[in-house]
């Protein structure tokens, strides 16, 4: 039997899980609520907020999980990327709790958790997978082969997907994270009413800080003509952009699949949590015979299963880290 506690801390959520012979036993998650008015994830306060935290959620995963430290054979972490601070809280107690059990420590990197979550709901997963992993941090495009080895196919070269919703809804007066707001605003508004440029980038590669600019012109200049713009129309704006964004990204999607010749596609990230993009890709993988698979929602945003799971393929080959590893900040794949 083979029984890891995995830890995530690489960004704004707290977050522990337990797993047994691959299958998630608890997955604990808590989110900081301190950034919201700071319009955006503050790293000191982050860091601060994972020390308090992460001794509670930790005992709270192996109580859900009815799980004792002595039955533990190895303690997975992220190591990166993400905001080091953040990293430092969940690698050093890794680390030291580790040592104290006397087993081996598994280190993970957040972007392949985000791809193994797919193994969580899908344990006969067939791959190659072609992942679509979109969130606050990331915008990529991925090939996932057997040993959850992976090629990147193409990414965006400035703003994430997930940035791209959050810059969108504090322009609104929207609070942090606006991606969930606009996804809520828009189920009401017409996608059609409003056009947005297409970010023109060659390749597989995306861009949407062009996007999020000719967006703050379009909102500066119609406020001044009419003040109530935004209040008037808030439905129709959130719909209208969300559009943009979703159909880019399904367009880069159909052209890798194209290229690629893979049919079994994934989704990961937060963004994945997005009412539009998941009715839209569902709909595109009927039309185009694809075989898709989306996370369920708990394993879509950052979450401590997902390291896990990724944590559990790299105990069966024995992948550990030594007590000297140290996070990252940009991934290493
Ligand atoms: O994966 P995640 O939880 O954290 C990162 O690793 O970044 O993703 C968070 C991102 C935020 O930008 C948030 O606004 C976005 O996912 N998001 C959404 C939705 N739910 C979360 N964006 C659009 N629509 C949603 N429903
Ligand atoms: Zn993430």
């Amino acid at each position: 039997m083979c029984t890891i506690l995995a830890i995530e801390s690489s960004c704004d959520d707290t977050s522990a899980a337990i797993i047994q012979d691959g299958r998630i036993l608890s997955n604990v998650v808590s989110s900081q609520i301190i950034h919201q008015k700071y319009g955006g994830v503050v790293p000191e306060l982050a860091s601060r907020a994972h020390q308090g935290s992460i001794v509670p959620v930790v005992n709270a995963a192996f109580s859900e999980a009815n799980i004792r430290k002595s039955q533990l054979n190895a303690i997975a972490f992220t190591q990166g990327p993400g905001l080091l601070g953040s990293l430092l809280v969940g690698n050093s107690f890794a680390k030291a709790m580790a040592l104290g059990l006397n087993i081996p420590l598994i280190a993970v990197d957040h972007l392949q958790a985000h791809m193994a979550a797919h193994f969580i709901d899908a344990p006969q997963l067939q791959l190659p997978m072609l992942c679509l992993l979109v969130s606050g941090g990331h915008t990529l495009l991925v090939q996932m082969d057997a040993n959850l080895a992976f090629t990147f196919l193409g990414r965006s070269t400035d703003d994430a997907a997930g940035e791209a919703f959050d810059k969108a809804a504090k322009i609104l007066d929207l609070p942090y994270p606006g991606g969930p707001l606009i996804d809520q605003y828009a189920q009401n508004g017409n996608p059609y009413r409003f056009n947005f440029p297409e970010p023109q980038i060659s390749g597989l590669d995306m861009s949407f800080s062009g996007l999020k600019t000719a967006f703050l012109y379009f909102i500066r200049d119609h406020v001044a003509i009419n003040p109530n713009f935004i209040q008037e129309n808030m439905a129709d704006i959130c719909a209208s952009y969300q559009h943009r964004i979703v159909i880019y990204l399904l367009q880069r999607l159909k052209k890798a699949s194209k290229l690629s010749q893979i049919k079994t596609i994934g989704l990961a990230g937060g963004v994945a949590a997005n009412s539009y993009l998941r009715k839209k890709l569902m709909e595109t993988a009927q039309e185009l015979n694809w075989e898709l698979h989306i996370p369920s929602f708990q394993y879509c945003t950052d979450n401590a299963a997902m390291v896990a799971m990724a944590a559990h393929f790299k105990y069966l080959k024995a992948d550990f880290a030594g007590q000297d590893c140290t996070p990252f900040t940009r991934s290493s794949l």
